[in-house]
């Protein structure tokens, strides 16, 4: 069977944060107490995918590897590549091709967040889809869809078409930026032409694959939050939803230290290491706390 690489795509212009990403990756902004990064990372290690390309700008690259290294410390593989110029997400598939080789891939893009207890049970359906040769995206309803990749459904809720960022949205049904891919989708990518605004783009993807009854939708459960953290706002909101998820239940979203040692991704020891060199930190002393249960 083939296994699932798994891309984080982090690079971006981020101006709509401007001027908080003039000198830095939005993806490197902090959600309450960590990068926000650790959060499609942490999903992308939920789903047991231990294979990891990081794609950023030039600019960016360097201080992604600075955090996050070869990955050998969590007990996964972590490789990087640059993207250039912002030409569109679709392109990461070009750029990771020699990664993905004949592997199928998980896409998430570095600013979006996903949480909750259930989020697991639509991975693995997600993941039992791509073994039987079916691709999927992650359907979630919001307030301001014309911001989106927006779904269409006929009168049976069968997708009919997605639309990117329409004028008048068809539906409040969005595609979010988490997305399982066959393999067929690095052959996609280099048969698509850039759009009107000069970008490869997801959506001509995602058509591709429902043209050829080839796409499943799952739709989000009701319990799980999702944060595409472009806007101050939005930014905020997901800070003060992890400060309060944290602070009531005692434990850690998105810790990808204690995600690799309760996948058994390393052990006591090397959870113990990076504990004591984050120890001046509330994270380090949880991480601390994990070691000693
Ligand atoms: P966007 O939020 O659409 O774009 P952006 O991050 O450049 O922000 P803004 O609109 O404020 O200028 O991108 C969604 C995610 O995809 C985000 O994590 C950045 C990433 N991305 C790339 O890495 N490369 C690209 O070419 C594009 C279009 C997006």
């Amino acid at each position: 069977m083939k296994s699932i690489k798994g891309i984080i795509l982090a690079g971006g212009t981020g101006s709509r944060l401007y001027p908080l990403t003039l000198g830095t990756s939005k993806q490197l902004l902090p959600v309450y107490d960590k990068p926000m990064i650790y959060y499609p990372l942490s999903v992308l290690m939920q789903a047991e995918i231990k294979d990891v390309l990081i794609i950023s700008s030039e600019h960016d690259l360097p201080k992604f590897k600075k955090l996050l290294g070869d990955g050998s410390k969590l007990g996964i593989k972590i490789s990087y590549k640059v993207q250039f110029e912002p030409n569109g997400i679709a392109e990461s598939f070009i750029i990771g091709q020699d990664f993905i080789c004949d592997d199928n891939v998980c896409l998430i893009l570095g600013d979006n967040i996903f949480h909750g207890d259930e989020f697991i049970s639509n991975i693995n359906t997600a993941k039992i889809d791509l073994s039987n040769g079916y691709s999927s995206i992650f359907g979630v309803s919001v307030p301001n869809p014309e911001s989106y990749g927006v779904i269409e459904f006929d009168d049976k809720n069968n997708i009919i078409d997605i639309a990117e960022k329409p004028d008048f949205a068809k539906s409040n049904i969005i595609v979010s930026g988490l997305y399982f891919y066959t393999n067929d989708v690095v052959k996609f990518a280099k048969k698509l032409k850039p759009s009107e605004r000069g970008e490869k783009e997801i959506t001509d993807i995602n058509n591709l694959y429902l043209s050829s009854k080839k796409l499943k939708l799952i739709r989000l459960k009701s319990s799980i939050s999702w944060f595409d953290t472009g806007t101050y706002s939005s930014l905020i909101q997901a800070s003060k939803y992890f400060e309060n998820y944290e602070k009531k239940s005692g434990q850690k979203a998105a810790c990808i230290e204690e995600i690799a040692y309760n996948m058994g991704f390393i052990d006591n020891s090397q959870l113990n290491k990076i504990a004591n060199s984050m120890h001046n930190s509330e994270y380090g002393n949880y991480l601390l706390k994990l070691t000693l249960k």
